[in-house]
């Protein structure tokens, strides 16, 4: 999996409308190779509209998505798709494909329609088993795992096609604490350019460089993870009371709804 090599993610201006309703607002951020931002905000924010528009599936209405400064709406659909790893929200698992099917599907990027694997693809789908500790699952099939185990098939999907950005909206969803830490870890730990839509803030603020929040499709905040989870932005953005504290083990900033 050393061979990824990160990108950079600009967004310049970014807004997204559907039937005339602006869904996402000018959106401007610039990621760093092998920074991982945490995108943050209540339900409805707009952060799975915004990241669409990074994975090629919401075309933005104004302003423009870059990767390695190349357009990547003036590219093809292909070199896009060799770009940008994505693990989405509610992906379907209705079909009887195994783990390994799943995850090899990750390499069609990279190759022509029906191409059987080679070599370079077996040991790539055999690192991924391996890194995400899937390999006892390897023959079952996708649909018989549970959500949590899924997650992770998903995630080496992504990592065998070997992007240059990975696109995860809300990876942790129906993981258990342990499996949480250890995906925020694991990716962290990749070197890889990461984009994040998190819904637990003190885990996005352990394990993420710099957090953006977005409210009603606007950026409300971004930067280092204590700038943005001011009390204000939580209590403007999240409409909660917290006190805000420190991890004592991480120093990361820690938050205690009241
Ligand atoms: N095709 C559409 N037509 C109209 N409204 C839409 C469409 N797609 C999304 N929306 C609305 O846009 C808003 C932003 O949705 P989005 O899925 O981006 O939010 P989100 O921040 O990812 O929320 P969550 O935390 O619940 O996943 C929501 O109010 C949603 O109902
Ligand atoms: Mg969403």
């Amino acid at each position: 999996m050393t061979q990824i090599q990160p990108g950079t993610l600009t967004l310049d201006r970014v807004s997204y409308a559907v039937n005339g309703k602006t869904l996402v607002r000018d959106i401007s951020l610039e990621v760093a190779p092998g920074e991982m931002i945490g995108l943050l905000g209540p339900n409805g924010a707009g952060k799975s509209s915004l990241l669409r528009t990074i994975y090629r599936t919401n075309r933005p209405s104004a302003g423009r998505v870059l990767i390695n400064d190349e357009d990547i709406w003036k590219r093809s659909a292909s070199w896009g798709a060799r770009q940008v790893g994505a693990v989405l929200q509610d992906m379907p698992a209705d079909f009887p494909l195994t783990v390994h099917d799943v995850i090899a599907m990750g390499r069609s990027a990279h190759k022509r329609l029906l191409e059987p694997d080679n070599d370079h693809d077996r040991r790539l789908i055999a690192a991924a088993l391996a890194l995400l500790q899937l390999e006892p699952f390897a023959d079952r099939l996708f649909r018989s795992l549970s959500g949590g185990e899924r997650q992770r098939v998903l995630v080496a999907r992504a990592l065998v096609q070997q992007p240059s950005i990975l696109v995860l909206d809300e990876p942790t969803n129906h993981l258990d604490i342990h499996h949480q830490i250890n995906l925020l870890r694991f990716v962290r730990n990749l070197g890889i350019t990461v984009i994040a839509a998190l819904h637990d803030l003190n885990l996005a603020a352990m394990f993420c460089d710099r957090l953006c929040l977005l409210h009603n499709g606007q950026m409300q905040a971004c930067g280092t993870p204590e700038s943005v989870l001011s009390e204000e932005n939580l209590a403007d953005v999240f409409r909660i009371d917290a006190t805000l504290t420190r991890n004592p083990r991480t120093g990361t900033v820690w938050i205690m709804p009241a």
